[in-house]
């Protein structure tokens, strides 16, 4: 079966629900019978890239090999999910101009707020009690894209209602069988 591949590049502050969504958006697709890899932050960075930390140096590392291997296998027609925080918009816009096949970018915009009242992992509390340093949205930028493909709101709609928007989005560009 051939497929035309795509990244679907999810970009939001950690526990923006970028990697609940990559799943509800992958599930979907692979009912479908699209081929489908995710490749979520939390995960590349026990493998991949291994080692790295939160600079802004190792940030743009881990962006970077995300971005290459999303175009590796994009190439042949994998549709391919990002979920990692990547938080400078410079490397994302890099990441899209060496993309060899469609480029969509999901903000998941859920305000500062809403994540660190959730603090799903406990990272934003152990922020604010300086426990660890350059988390994103606390004491290390995050720069919201200026024209992503879609707008998530994470700390409004719901899981499902995003999840629908984002395959409604792929459908009308021809990306995905309806
Ligand atoms: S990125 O900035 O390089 O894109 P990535 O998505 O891979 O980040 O990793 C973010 C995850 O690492 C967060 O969801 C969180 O679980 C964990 N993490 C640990 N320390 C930090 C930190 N200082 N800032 C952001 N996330 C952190």
């Amino acid at each position: 079966m051939s497929s035309q591949g795509f990244v679907l590049w999810f970009t939001g502050l950690s526990g923006s629900g970028k990697s609940t969504l990559a799943s509800r958006v992958a599930e979907a697709l692979r009912t479908k019978g699209v081929p489908v890899e995710i490749l979520d932050g939390d995960e590349v960075r026990e493998n991949l890239s291994k080692g790295l930390g939160f600079s802004r140096e190792d940030r743009d590392t881990n962006v970077r090999r995300i971005g290459f291997v999303a175009n590796l296998l994009a190439k042949h027609g994998v549709c391919v999910i990002t979920a990692a925080i990547s938080p400078y918009r410079a490397i994302r816009d890099e990441v899209r101009r060496q993309a060899k096949a469609p480029f969509i970018e999901v903000y998941a915009d859920a305000p500062l707020a809403v994540v660190e009242a959730r603090d799903t992992k406990g990272l934003y509390k152990q922020a604010r009690a300086r426990l660890i340093p350059n988390m994103t949205g606390i004491d290390d930028p995050y720069e919201a894209p200026l024209n992503p493909e879609i707008v998530a709101h994470t700390g409004a709609e719901s899981v499902e209602v995003s999840t629908a928007r984002i395959l409604e989005h792929l459908q009308v560009a021809g990306l995905v069988r309806p």
